[in-house]
């Protein structure tokens, strides 16, 4: 089923997830448009990778309900997901690379996986990928031997390898210097607003955060506590949101220790058999 203009590309109703005791995401719900860049905000470890992890589908609800172009997909198998997959990309918060593969085969993956591409098609997306981050020529390396912000963009590649209608990216400008990070951003805004992409972005950089936003919501204890354009959170009298927009130690926000690390999701096994030249290649 595809979505018309009006209709939500994602509604999440009434997310409830609960980790042993503790409820990460507690009774969220969230409507995500066609062509909007929605940013989520929150201190670390209140749900926000949870909640993409959640509408991806790498993970399941204890209860709730999450549409993604109109289809539920809280209770689709792994098969079906991967038709609704086809349609998103994903940058983890590690970046999640594989790290035997180089990084053209890295971003190579989602078209072998879901693309006829023969492998010259496929070199040459992977090729066009790499240089609109930024790492042109960069094919052969290993994810050993590039940098943190290097690999965030390599990530960024592939999830933007299928040409997505809709991206989520985890922290895409966490260990990127303040050039890069407006490269990216640029990209974000080129894929957004020019060619209607819809985009979800999790992060903690403020400046990028109001550079690209059409609005924003803010999660705090698995709850939305604010949500509205860039201008309606930047005036929002919510002591939270202040505290977090301004980046101040003292506040109403508790001091949360807790983080967790991402998980890749992403088996090696069939996609790195699979054929093409990439499989052989060596940096
Ligand atoms: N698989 C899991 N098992 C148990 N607890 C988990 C699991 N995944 C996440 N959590 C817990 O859920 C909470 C939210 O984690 P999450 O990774 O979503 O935070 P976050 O908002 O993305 O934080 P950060 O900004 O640091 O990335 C944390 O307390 C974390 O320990
Ligand atoms: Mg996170």
């Amino acid at each position: 089923m595809n979505t018309t203009a009006d209709q939500p590309v994602i509604e999440v109703a009434d997310l409830y997830r609960t980790f042993g005791k503790r409820a990460v995401i507690n009774h969220l719900s969230l409507e995500i448009y066609r062509g909007e860049t929605l940013v989520i905000m929150g201190g670390s470890g209140c749900g926000k990778s949870t909640l993409l992890r959640h509408i991806i589908g790498v993970m399941k609800p204890t209860s709730g309900s999450i549409k993604i172009f109109g289809e539920e997909t809280t209770a689709m198998n792994e098969r079906e997901l991967t038709g609704i997959r086809r349609r998103f990309g994903m940058l983890f918060q590690s970046g999640a690379l594989l790290a035997s593969l180089t990084v053209g085969e890295n971003v190579a993956l989602p078209l072998i996986e879901h693309t006829k591409l023969t492998p010259d098609e496929i070199e040459q997306v992977v090729k066009d990928k790499l240089e609109i981050v930024g790492l042109k020529g960069f094919e052969r390396m290993k994810p050993a031997e590039i940098s943190g912000g290097m690999k965030k963009r390599v990530g960024l590649a592939r999830a933007l390898a299928l040409d997505p209608e809709l991206l989520f990216s985890d922290e895409p400008t966490s260990g990127l210097d303040p050039i890069m990070t407006a490269v990216v951003d640029r990209l974000t805004l080129d894929l957004t607003r020019k060619r209607g992409m819809t985009a979800v972005v999790v992060t903690h950089d403020m400046t990028s955060a109001f550079r690209i936003a059409t609005r924003m919501i803010m999660l705090g204890r698995g709850s939305i506590i604010a949500q509205g354009t860039p201008d309606e959170i930047r005036n929002c009298d919510n002591p939270e949101v202040q505290q977090f927009i301004n980046g101040e130690a003292d506040g109403p926000v508790p001091l949360n220790i807790s983080q967790d690390e991402d998980h890749p999701h992403i088996a090696p096994r069939p996609l790195v058999t699979a054929r093409g030249r990439f499989h052989n290649k060596t940096p």
